[in-house]
């Protein structure tokens, strides 16, 4: 059986990613819609993997059995508010929006009851093969969605997948994100901002570091390196950031009144208190970050071997699962080189695992 899947923003991004995936999985017997606002870019990416393109979200929707948002977080309610009236009854719309309050509360009030809706959170990026051990959030508003054979299907899949799922509601996940993207990105941009304001030449810290300091620093450097868009609707448009933001303010002027005070003892209890808080958590946390700088020295170590040996060394790409043999000659502290080759290889190179040194 032939059925319609369109994925509105689907010719860039996680919506890109998306369609790729569906294809690989379910491409038999589906036709696939993606639209973007720029017609030949748009066009060229849809060909390239055998979709169809259009620029008119109202046209794809109208069609689709499916339809997917994938749209910035902050435009996602006005697309929902352009297509609510053109979808096709009986059809299922999902979006992946990493915010969830705003964008539930326009699909409950513009979508019809014909609709089945099933708003997404998918918590990983556009880049992985498989979704084996990842997270999948879903916020269904409806009672009469839980019941509705075509979402126990969606949840059977993700699972066969090998992804997690969690059900809760829009606020709850808003809530939780607040901490665990809220609260990190903006820590990690304020960290950034602070060594550009004082002008520090990081590449020059890296000789004074230790390991949690490559490890930190490294996701400073991550987050500024990907695209601000992203995260910047996702500091704007989740409402429960404003309150863990004051707190994270009031928390850091508290630090620094301690320290300008240079009051010990209130600076130890400080942090027995919040180890009382974190209780266990706290435990784990030196366990998983020992085996992290652990794994990260143990690579460092067979590397070296690698060199001294002058073995041809087979090496694999992280991200593409591309293999080559190589001559590894120096080892920096993020790379590692083939001077005979005289090329370079950043770290989503590693051994390969399943190779012979
Ligand atoms: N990236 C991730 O890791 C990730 C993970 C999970 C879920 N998501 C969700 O996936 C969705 C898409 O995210 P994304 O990472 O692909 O990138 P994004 O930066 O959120 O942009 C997605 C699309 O929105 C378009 N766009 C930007 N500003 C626009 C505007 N003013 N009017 C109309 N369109 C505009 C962009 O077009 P242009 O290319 O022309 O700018 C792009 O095609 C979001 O809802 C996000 O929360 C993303």
């Amino acid at each position: 059986m032939s059925y319609h899947v369109a994925i509105l923003w689907g010719s860039s991004g996680f919506g890109f990613w998306l369609a790729k995936f569906l294809l690989k999985h379910y491409g038999g017997g589906m036709r696939l819609m993606l639209t973007w606002r720029h017609a030949e870019r748009g066009t060229r990416a849809a060909a390239s993997i055998g979709a169809v393109y259009t620029s008119d979200n109202t046209k794809a929707v109208s069609d689709a059995d499916i339809t997917i948002i994938a749209v910035k977080i902050s435009c996602t309610g006005d697309v929902v508010r352009e297509i609510a009236p053109f979808l096709k009854k009986g059809s299922v719309l999902l979006d992946v929006t990493s915010v969830k309050m705003e964008p539930t509360n326009t699909m409950r009030e513009c979508v019809s009851e014909d609709v089945l809706v099933i708003p997404t959170h998918p918590m990983f990026g556009p880049y992985l093969e498989t979704l084996e051990g990842q997270m999948v959030v879903l916020t269904p508003y409806d009672d009469r969605v839980f019941a509705d054979a075509r979402y126990q299907w969606f949840k059977g899949e993700i699972k066969r997948l090998g992804a997690n799922i969690i059900e809760t509601t829009a606020e709850e996940h808003d809530t939780m994100m607040s901490i665990v993207q809220g609260m990190t990105h903006f820590s990690l941009f304020v960290m950034a901002e602070t060594i550009r304001r004082l002008g520090v030449n990081v590449r020059l810290t890296h000789g004074f570091s230790s390991p949690i300091y490559r490890i930190l620093i490294a996701m400073v450097e991550r987050y500024i390196h990907q695209k601000p868009e992203l995260y910047t609707d996702i500091q704007l448009e989740n409402p429960k950031n404003e309150q863990v933001y004051q707190a994270f303010l009031w928390s850091a002027a508290h630090f620094a009144e301690i320290v300008r005070r240079r009051d010990h003892h209130a600076f130890i209890e400080t942090v027995y208190d919040c180890k009382n808080f974190f209780w266990e958590e706290a435990e784990k946390g030196q366990e998983f970050t020992d085996k992290i700088i652990f794994l990260l020295s143990r690579e460092r170590e067979k590397l070296h071997r690698a060199m001294v040996s002058w073995a041809s060394t087979p090496i694999k790409n992280i991200h593409t699962n591309e293999t080559r043999t190589v001559r590894i000659t120096r080892i920096g502290s993020r790379s590692f080189f083939d001077e005979e080759k005289h090329q370079y290889f950043m770290r989503q190179w590693i051994l390969d695992p399943d190779g012979e040194i």
